[in-house]
């Protein structure tokens, strides 16, 4: 029986990867090959369609991706930055091409990403979900058109459990409008406010962050100008979004040679 695409899920027990252990059972052309977890976590050896809530698949979660990845056609990696990049140099070994979901990377990371991207072809994005991608957009039209009469700030609230601050979608919105304003995000990102720190300077990007409870992922760019404010608003509820998002990108990238490629470019959106 052709089994289509055969795909590894790298990070299988977490909130992510059991989302994305369903998507990528339900998605036609694609088969759950391999569910591979951390060295160590009880989940390895269990099997990952009961993990993730469903009925057995027959798929016993492993904690070694390197032992799986002959049987791989793709790897869709939500696990952490660091496993991350371990994962991406076994990948570029093997000629793997890899969907990655895992946010936190610093810029040297994020520049091993593009060299690996040399070699294999890979989608890395902060966010999966087809709404927010669609914000980067409106984002940009808005940053565009209002210039510099308005103040820009960004806000955004996650679970407790998050672990990177502010999130990578929260970033991905302030490159969009420091672009769109020509300005340099690392030299105007101001990430929280506290004391007195004197009027707000006007070229400034400021991002707000919330954690808590179970909130699966908020995020409102705020333009604030004189007599008017715009918000723009995106409220994911499920992280099965990002999941399908993820599996539309493995679909997506199967057959293309070695690049990166981001959320974008996988729904046709063009640059921003
Ligand atoms: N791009 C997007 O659309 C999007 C959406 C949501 C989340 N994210 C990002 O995706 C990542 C995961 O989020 P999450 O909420 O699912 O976190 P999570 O629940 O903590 O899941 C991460 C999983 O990866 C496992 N892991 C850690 N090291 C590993 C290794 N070496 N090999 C295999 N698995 C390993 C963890 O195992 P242990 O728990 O046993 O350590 C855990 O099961 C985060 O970086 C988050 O910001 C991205």
């Amino acid at each position: 029986m052709d089994q289509g695409m055969r795909i590894a899920v790298v990070g299988a027990p977490g909130r992510m990867g059991r989302a994305l252990v369903r998507a990528v059972h339900e998605r036609e052309g694609l088969s759950l090959a391999a569910a591979v977890a951390r060295p160590g976590s009880p989940a390895v050896g269990t099997d990952a369609g009961t993990l993730a809530g469903g009925s057995p698949l027959g798929v016993s979660v492993t904690d070694s991706l390197a032992a799986v990845l002959d049987a791989v056609d793709l790897v869709v990696d939500f696990s952490t930055a660091e496993a991350t990049l371990a994962h991406l140099d076994l990948c570029v070994r093997a000629g793997r091409p890899a969907v990655l979901g895992a946010t936190g990377f610093t810029a040297s990371e994020r520049a091993r990403i593009r060299e690996a991207a040399r070699h294999v072809p890979l989608v890395h994005a902060p966010n999966y979900g087809v709404g927010v991608n669609l914000a980067l957009g409106l984002v940009a039209a808005a940053a565009r058109v209002l210039g510099d009469d308005a103040d820009v700030e960004i806000l955004e609230a996650h679970h407790r459990h998050k672990v990177d601050a502010p999130s990578g979608t929260a970033l991905r919105l302030g490159e969009v409008v420091a672009e769109a304003l020509g300005r340099n995000l690392s030299e105007v990102a101001v990430y929280g406010r506290q004391g007195p720190e004197g009027p707000r300077d006007r070229a400034t990007i400021g991002f707000s962050t919330i954690r808590g409870g179970d909130i699966v992922g908020e995020h409102t760019v705020l333009f604030a100008a004189e007599g008017e404010r715009l918000e723009i608003t995106h409220r994911a509820s499920s992280r099965d979004t990002f999941a399908r998002g993820a599996v539309r990108a493995a679909a997506w990238l199967a057959g293309r040679p070695p690049g990166l490629h981001g959320m974008e470019e996988v729904l046709g959106l063009g640059d921003g």
